[in-house]
């Protein structure tokens, strides 16, 4: 079902500010974005703006009590000028879930990605063409009630919004395993992406970022022994020449779409890959026996950052070096070839945009 979407185009374009030759990560924003209402139990207003600011009540409830949720994915072209965006059936359904835990309404998967469709359309322009950058889209829920007490909003906007990015990371990153701060508990929000989530990071990451990290490694929260995250990516190791990820059966992880793509891409390859918790301990002794590999984080903004040092308590404990990381250097290639619409075989997992029909502002 085709949703009507009424479109109001900016007057001019601000394309020409941008330097696409040295993008940042979310600090340049394309010309428009799509909104939707939800009230009286459904969504509606479907509408493209031109990018600008939104005016709140000061008592807007997503402010205060934290009702709201994001997704985050990519898009690049491919040699045909067609835009290709990355698996976003799977954000779709993963907005759902974070929807769903938060207490927040549903929306449409169709809708979904429409938006998308239409507004890439529009901005198409705005999609990198460099190997290295890509057009992050960022859909996000928040709730607009403009009430104080505490109760499941009754009003909402979804709102998606674009950025031409560059790298999220310029260099491999070092990360801490934190055994003060937690990440997430067995049912709590975890594997919902929550903004409460990464504001919790931040405090945290300040202490790590003094010590010269880049990121945290997250522990559980029970027992304090088992990896979790990295950062707001998932981890992988390769040890022993097996990969090895913790799994999503805790509710404590988010769900990766890349880190998804990545144990497809490995079983393909045919990588062993294990789910499964891996401890501290097991890190320290396969680090002092030189049987770890690979390591990397997994995120949509990062694609694959290599890990380089590990910090335990007040410990530097050196990953190999990055030339010898065939493993995710082969992933994250294969992955490359996916996006930019290299793998016929693989042509499911990306949405193609036909943008010869757009029209420039
Ligand atoms: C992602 O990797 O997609 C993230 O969630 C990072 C984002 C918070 C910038």
């Amino acid at each position: 079902m085709r949703h009507e979407i009424k479109v109001n185009k900016a007057k001019s374009s601000r394309i020409n500010e941008v330097d696409f030759n040295n993008l940042a990560f979310g600090k340049e924003f394309s010309d428009h974005m799509f909104i939707a209402d939800y009230s009286n139990g459904e969504w509606s207003n479907y509408r493209i703006e031109p990018m600008a600011n939104i005016a709140f009540h000061p008592a807007t409830s997503a402010f205060h009590y934290g009702q709201a949720i994001f997704e985050g994915l990519k898009a690049q072209k491919d040699k045909d000028g067609n835009v290709l965006v990355f698996r976003p059936d799977m954000n779709a359904k993963r907005m759902d879930i974070s929807a769903n835990r938060m207490g927040m309404p549903s929306l449409p998967e169709g809708l979904f990605l429409q938006a998308i469709e239409e507004l890439i359309k529009l901005d198409a322009s705005w999609v990198p063409t460099d190997a290295n950058s890509s057009l992050y889209i960022r859909p996000f829920m928040i709730a607009t009630d403009e009430y104080v007490g505490i109760r499941e909003s009754e009003h909402y906007k979804f709102i998606i919004f674009t950025c031409p990015v560059g790298a999220y990371y310029s260099a491999p990153v070092n990360v801490y395993v934190s055994e003060e701060y937690i990440r997430a508990f067995p049912g709590g929000v975890g594997f919902a992406k929550c903004a409460g989530n990464y504001a919790a990071s931040l405090y945290p990451l300040r202490f790590a970022k003094q010590e010269g990290y880049d990121q945290i490694l997250w522990l559980d929260g029970i027992e304090k022994k088992y990896f979790q995250e990295c950062g707001t990516m998932n981890v992988f190791f390769m040890i022993d020449n097996v990969l090895v990820t913790p799994p999503l059966d805790e509710g404590t992880i988010l769900a990766g779409i890349t880190r998804d793509s990545v144990i497809t891409l490995a079983k393909e390859m045919g990588i062993k890959v294990e789910e499964r918790n891996i401890s501290v301990e097991e890190f320290l002794q396969a680090h002092k026996e030189n049987r770890i590999q690979d390591a990397f984080g997994a995120g949509t903004a990062a694609t694959i950052a290599p890990i380089k040092i590990v910090g335990y308590r007040h410990t530097k404990y050196e990953l190999p070096d990055i030339e010898t990381r065939t493993v995710s250097t082969a992933i994250k290639a294969k992955m490359n070839q996916i996006k930019n619409g290299d793998d016929a075989q693989k042509s499911a997992w990306v949405m193609k945009i036909d943008a010869s029909e757009h029209v420039p502002v």
